[in-house]
């Protein structure tokens, strides 16, 4: 089975994440969303918040599921017999550390990362830019899908 992975913070999931997870659905038999838990890293939405809120906005995807992790990457990746890591590349900035990133999981793993171009609609997108329109009452509603707006906008107002 041809089984990818599609890691990040996902804090929160916006249409530029979904959009490189749709396009990998088609290239794989099976794309598990793979949501970090960082304990040292402060988050808007708890991980289980987070993966409950991926899973309502892929569940018409029948080969995405979504999971997470601690620790390496790449140990995750064995544990779970993925072969392939995919990212979405937005600009030549997200470039030089996205490399470094897929060396060092290449090397010792044999883990491969696949780059995908996000589509120009969605490239100056990211969750701390939706996270920071949210805060100041920004309209993002073009940015992330409806129940992802109505649980940033509870979650500003202290809910
Ligand atoms: O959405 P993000 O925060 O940009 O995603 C980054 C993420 C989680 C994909 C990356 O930080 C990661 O893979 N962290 C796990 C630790 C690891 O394996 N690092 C790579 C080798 S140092």
């Amino acid at each position: 089975m041809r089984r990818a992975v599609c890691p990040g913070s996902f804090d929160p999931i916006t249409y530029g994440h979904l959009d490189i997870i749709e396009r990998a659905s088609h290239h794989f038999d099976e794309v598990i969303v793979a949501v970090l838990e960082n304990r040292t890293k402060s988050s808007l939405f708890t991980v289980e918040e987070r993966i409950s809120m991926i899973s309502e906005v892929t569940k018409k995807f029948p080969n995405i599921r979504v999971d997470s992790w601690s620790g390496l990457l790449v140990d995750y990746c064995k544990s779970k017999s993925v072969q392939s890591i995919v990212k979405g590349l937005r600009a030549v900035s997200d470039f030089e550390y996205e490399l470094q990133m897929a060396q060092v999981n290449l090397q010792g793993s044999g883990v491969e990362t696949m780059f995908m171009a996000t589509s120009p609609t969605h490239s100056f997108l990211s969750s701390s830019l939706v996270k920071e329109l949210a805060h100041y009452g920004g309209d993002v509603s073009s940015m992330v899908p409806p129940t992802i707006n109505e649980a940033l906008k509870r979650r500003v107002a202290g809910k």
